[in-house]
């Protein structure tokens, strides 16, 4: 392909029709290459893959492609090796590196954007991209996951209270509470595999906004960069981030589960609670107290919630009031993007290493359990056993309750006669179901409590995250 003669003295790529400079402001304000020099490795993974298809389909010469892709080879190793000088002039990542390939191979590298524009390249580089750090999300989720099931294997026999509104409600075993964790976890890695399915769509080809009058292959390229299939229409293939905000929401919801966590991390190692150590390496001290250890890490990651769900509603707002198809609004899809994809790793990596530490303090959540009066539905249901209605024994245990906290006792230690002056069909088996193991011991179906059925249910997802 020729390329033509005359000599430009500006090193931009789109000013042949500008009689004047542009003004330093609106350079620095309107380029982006500050944050998208991220996407520099899928920027040239994409061009390497439309010169290959160039070349098929006769666009470009096997030579030409060939300078093309060591000149890009060697651009991704200076990227690398931080040795790659971006220039603010050449405002992005796609014009740094087509410029950069020029200056370095001459004019063949000219030819690069033959049949494509900046609009579907950029589409193109942000999905690469986020497929990739889905891939690491996904990984990270499954980490997580299995050091859950580690904690949760260890204690299948800790009891501790299972609240509702904070207060003391029912005997759960720890482990049970765990597979809680591991099954909301669970559900975001499928949204997030379901949202990869729409992020590996590939849009170039769509050119500027309508297609390109080159007749280029497609489906080709796609195959080349691992995409599973192309984008049915030009206009929303450049325009749409949907995908993107997808994905955010996925994140959102992660990031609002780890908080819930981290809530009660936070929650269970104060000394009000006192169910868990935190190890001292996730904690931090105190400046001024001596005596504090801070469970920094958990209220970081609940801290770092507002920003994802920041991001989350800035791309939806950048999105809301876009006319078909590019506009420079999408520029600002880049920043909320990226700043998700990095909290959440950094919030995976810090649950995954910390959830396994986590030490149980077993006795105080077994005497916690004993304080709150956990077991007085295990009683109502034994007098419905006995014959009694359930509104009627719901009134006798109350009655029964108020008569133990007078007395400063559990229910299992109130007398057998004690029990009876509120209910005469109340016997002495009573007492095996007012234990704290024959109460999770009976909730003993798929989803309940019983020891015997979080094991296996810890097996089944086992067998799931492998
Ligand atoms: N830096 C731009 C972005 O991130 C690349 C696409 C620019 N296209 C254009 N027609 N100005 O969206």
């Amino acid at each position: 392909m020729q390329t033509d003669f005359v000599t430009r003295n500006s090193t931009k790529l789109w000013d042949g029709r500008f009689s004047e400079a542009t003004d330093s402001f609106v350079e620095a304000f309107t380029a982006s290459v500050s944050f998208d020099q991220v996407l520099a490795k899928y920027d040239i993974e994409g061009s390497i893959a439309h010169a290959t298809m160039l070349e098929a389909v006769g666009i470009i010469t096997s030579n030409e492609l060939a300078a093309i892709k060591s000149g890009l080879e060697e651009i991704l190793q200076d990227v690398e090796a931080g040795d790659f000088e971006w220039s603010v002039a050449l405002e992005d990542v796609h014009m740094n590196i087509e410029h950069a390939l020029t200056v370095r191979i001459g004019d063949v590298g000219k030819t690069l954007h033959t049949g494509r524009s900046r609009n579907d390249q950029v589409a193109t580089d942000i999905r690469l991209y986020l497929r990739h750090e889905i891939d690491q999300i996904l990984t990270g989720i499954r980490q997580l996951q299995s050091g859950i099931l580690d904690l949760a294997e260890k204690n299948l026999e800790t009891i501790m209270p299972g609240l509702t509104h904070l207060q003391v409600a029912q005997p759960i075993v720890f482990a049970h509470h765990l597979m809680a964790w591991f099954e909301m976890i669970d559900r975001d890695h499928e949204r997030l595999l379901d949202c990869r399915k729409r992020v590996n769509v590939m849009p170039l080809g769509a050119a500027a906004l309508a297609g390109t009058s080159f007749p280029i292959d497609r489906k080709l390229t796609a195959r080349l960069l691992g995409f599973d299939k192309i984008s049915a229409n030009s206009l929303d293939a450049v325009s749409d981030r949907d995908f993107a905000i997808e994905f955010m929401a996925a994140a959102s919801l992660l990031m609002m589960h780890l908080s819930r966590w981290s809530e009660e991390l936070i929650l269970w190692s104060s000394p009000q609670f006192d169910y868990i150590e935190l190890p001292d390496r996730f904690c931090t001290g105190s400046s001024i107290m001596p005596q504090k250890k801070n469970p920094d890490v958990p209220e970081l990651v609940r801290g770092k919630t507002g920003r994802v769900y920041g991001s989350l509603i800035s791309l939806l707002t950048v999105m809301k009031g876009q006319p078909l198809a590019y506009n420079k609004d999408n520029q600002e899809d880049k920043e909320p993007l990226f700043d998700t994809v990095i909290t959440l790793l950094l919030c995976l990596t810090a649950f995954a290493d910390m959830i396994p530490a986590i030490i149980p303090k077993v006795e105080n959540m077994r005497n916690a359990t004993l304080r709150g009066y956990a077991t007085a539905t295990d009683l109502t249901d034994y007098l419905v056993r006995q014959g009694i209605t359930f509104r009627d024994a719901h009134d006798v245990v109350g009655k029964l309750v108020a008569q133990a906290i007078k007395e400063g006792k559990d229910l299992s230690e109130l007398s057998l006669a004690e029990l009876r002056s509120e209910s005469p069909s109340i016997e002495k088996d009573v007492f095996t179901i007012l234990t704290l193991e024959g109460s999770v011991q009976a909730r003993n179906h798929p989803g309940g409590t019983a020891p015997k059925l979080v094991a296996k249910a810890i097996r089944v997802a086992r067998k799931k995250i492998r």
